[in-house]
């Protein structure tokens, strides 16, 4: 979710080999056309770069240009292993079968999904590439954690070459019911590529309870087991466990940082800028039509048409990060996002003194920070979201336990955030009476439901997910 500029990439020609090696779509960190290196987008990163600093080892990527060659770099101890990606191959790949097929499809074929057998060739083409680079860079009996949507056939494709390594996966977003899957011509083939690892993680039991029924139809499997909150699935030469990890945030680091004085005063500014409003409402998103922005700003809207918000007192401010922008369907959010933006502000403001504040751009963490300890409301209204880290740094960076979180049922973390105002982001009227619930809380009810979602976050933070997936794959 942030950019800031990064000068500690140091090119390496050291061709070790390393016990831990993730294997992720993008690096931590991405190259612009300039030659400057800034930090990735994305949940993945935010999550997996603490992760990595406090272990050594090795990450295997791409460094978000198109074209150059495979290369090695070094960043606050952790080894680089660029994948290059042509600029064929980004458009195939990265925008034609990562995000015009199964994004799409994963996330209940909200967008039509895409089928296009010369794009699926090239995301084989490229998962095969990244599996090369991941299996020259293990150690023998070493680990490695592949990751997300792109890459779901590398774990089957490391085990056919490295028997002796530990493999794991972890899917960043949601994973789709059967009558999603089933649209998938190479549905096979993906969980076939799964299975490949000792340990397929996934969000929630409701992704882990589709992996197994997807495999139980489409893959011919000696024995699959159903647990609670999980399963086994066995072939003649492999057992995998298939299993729900919450993903989290670095609780303490984010609490911490919010308690500076810096931070306070930042507060304090920023109310004043917004013109000292009672209530300010916050959304912060990838610009993806997932992400519901242009449904919430719809509800305000019709909120300030029926008085039930009041345009003098009320400060509303959108961070959309730009994302994807080359791939079908994000111009067209951007567009019905920018317009409503438009109407409620032509409708609503003042001169100087715009409603709704919107920014299409990617904020320092120290600046998002700051919008989280000032909003009375956060609104994380995904039509579906594997989690939402988003709604959780809100949470843990809340250290006077003030605030309320207006949360979708379709975030992976309405699970566990049942302390927020859950809301079907499809159900206009149901969001509205949510929206003004929250505003409209008394200050012991605010205190109680925050410190609940703080405790259930901190006491499942991003160590623990870690640690609980990797002690699992350790014992596979
Ligand atoms: O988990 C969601 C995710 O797709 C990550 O895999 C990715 O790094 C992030 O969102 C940002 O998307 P992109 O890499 O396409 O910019």
């Amino acid at each position: 979710m942030t950019e800031s500029h990064t000068s500690n990439v140091e090119r390496t020609e050291d061709p070790g080999r390393s016990q831990f090696v993730v294997v992720a779509n993008r690096l931590p960190v991405k190259l612009a056309d300039d030659g400057s290196w800034s930090l990735s987008p994305g949940g993945l990163v935010s999550a997996m770069l603490p992760v990595m600093r406090e272990r050594t080892g090795a990450w295997v990527g791409w460094d978000g240009s198109a074209g150059g060659n495979d290369d090695r770099f070094e960043f606050e101890g952790i080894r680089l292993s660029t994948v290059a990606i042509s600029q064929q191959e980004h458009d195939d790949y990265y925008s034609g079968a990562c995000n015009e097929t199964i994004w799409p499809l994963y996330h209940g074929s909200i967008e039509a999904a895409q089928f296009h057998r010369e794009t699926w060739a090239a995301y084989r083409d490229v998962n095969r590439r990244f599996a090369d680079a991941a299996c020259a860079e293990v150690a023998e009996g070493g680990t490695v954690w592949v990751h997300d949507y792109q890459l779901q056939l590398v774990p089957q494709m490391i085990r056919e070459q490295r028997p002796d390594a530990k493999i794991g996966y972890y899917l960043h977003i949601p994973f789709p019911p059967l009558e999603l899957l089933a649209r998938l011509p190479w549905r096979q083939q993906v969980l076939d590529g799964l299975l490949g690892a000792d340990v397929v993680g996934v969000q929630t039991q409701a992704d882990a309870r589709n992996v197994l029924s997807g495999v139980r139809r489409f893959c011919k499997r000696d024995d699959v087991t159903f647990a609670a909150d999980g399963g086994i699935v066995r072939s003649a030469q492999t057992t995998s466990v298939v299993k729900a990890f919450p993903i989290s945030v670095d609780y303490a680091a984010i609490a911490a940082e919010s308690a500076t004085d810096d931070v306070d005063l930042g507060v304090k500014r920023l109310r004043n800028e917004l013109g000292d409003p009672e209530v300010v409402l916050l959304g912060v998103d990838r610009l993806d039509y997932t992400k519901g922005i242009d449904l919430r700003l719809k509800a305000i809207r019709e909120l300030l048409i029926e008085r039930r918000l009041d345009p003098r007192k009320t400060a509303v401010v959108q961070v959309a990060v730009p994302s994807r922008e080359d791939v079908l369907g994000y111009d067209e959010v951007r567009n019905r996002v920018e317009q409503l933006v438009g109407t409620i502000n032509g409708d609503f403001g003042e001169l100087g003194r715009p409603v709704v504040q919107y920014i299409h751009k990617s904020l320092p963490f120290s600046e998002l920070l700051v919008l989280y300890r000032a909003a009375d409301v956060l609104l994380v209204t995904p039509f579906q979201d594997g989690m939402n880290l988003v709604a959780k740094e809100y949470a843990a960076s809340r250290v006077d336990e003030r605030g309320a979180l207006v949360l979708s049922e379709f975030a992976g973390a309405a699970e566990e955030l049942t302390d927020s105002f859950l809301v079907n982001p499809y159900d206009t009227e149901g969001l509205k009476d949510q929206i003004e619930a929250a505003v409209a809380m008394e200050e012991d009810e605010e205190q109680r439901r925050m410190a609940a979602m703080r405790t259930q976050i901190e006491s499942n933070d991003l160590a623990a997910w870690a640690k609980a997936f990797l002690a699992l794959l350790a014992m596979a």
